[in-house]
């Protein structure tokens, strides 16, 4: 069960972050009422939030995932891939640090959250264009110490490993149409999210919800099907800055 999360309010230079997606600017206010609800959805799963302040400096800061890997036991700070987010994760290690022991990836080692995924007691990390080779040595070094085992998966056609993978337990894995076969997945209840639904693929479980994005209802009804408990929640301003569900929160 998770208890605590960590998130930050979109900054009114949120429009200048990084994207691909090609969805049109964001609309800001809409942004801040989507987080909004947002926050109030992990607080109905029972989480306790840290609402850090909106940071201009850095426009991606509200998808704060990517600055840290957290478990109940540990943390480890990431180093993000892209210089443009670099710096995101100082702060973060404030915050973390009178609450977890900590690592860090440090030297040449590049790192986002948003390419590790946890299921059960295994990591995923995904390679990608933000987390290199030395990034994934050090952190899988880490997570072997506290029995974890890791796997260390290269990535192809998306941003994040979570853009396109995402465990919601019970050995239950979302995983977008289209993307790299991965065998290291074959173990698990493979769902295949439609590729006109690719953006859902970044399905959240916490606790005894699943978080949907709201829009994509064969994605919906897969994950109805499974017998979970569904929160769908609107997440378009955050689709057009390449931003989903998981991206917007720590959770331990
Ligand atoms: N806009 C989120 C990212 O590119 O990291």
């Amino acid at each position: 069960m998770f208890t605590k999360a960590i998130v930050r309010k979109p900054a009114h230079t949120f429009a200048n972050g990084i994207t691909e997606a090609k969805l049109g600017k964001p609309d800001y206010k809409l942004a801040l009422k989507q987080h909004d609800a947002y926050c109030e959805a992990l607080e109905k799963c029972g989480l306790k939030l840290t609402v850090l302040d909106a940071n201009p400096d850095f426009p991606d800061s509200c998808f704060v995932e990517d600055t840290a890997v957290v478990t109940k036991d540990f943390g480890v700070i990431a180093r993000p891939g892209n210089k443009k987010r670099l710096g995101e994760e100082i702060e973060i290690k404030k915050v973390l640090e009178p609450l977890l022991p900590l690592y860090s990836i440090n030297d040449l080692g590049t790192l986002d959250g948003g390419d590790v995924m946890q299921a059960d007691n295994i990591f995923f990390i995904g390679l990608s264009n933000r987390t290199n080779l030395t990034g994934s040595r050090q952190l899988k070094e880490t997570l072997e110490k506290y029995n974890y085992t890791v796997y260390v998966i290269p990535i192809c056609n998306i941003l994040h490993f979570k853009t396109g993978v995402n465990y919601l337990g019970e050995n239950n894995l979302l995983v977008q149409e289209g993307i790299c076969t991965m065998n290291e997945l074959s173990a698990f209840n493979r769902i295949l999210i439609d590729q006109n639904e690719s953006y859902a693929a970044n399905c959240l479980r916490v606790n005894d919800y699943v978080l949907v994005p709201k829009g994509f209802p064969k994605t919906k009804a897969n994950v109805e099907k499974l017998g979970y408990k569904i929160i769908e929640l609107e997440l378009s301003e955050f689709q057009k800055m390449d931003g989903g569900l998981s991206c917007l929160s720590l959770r331990f």
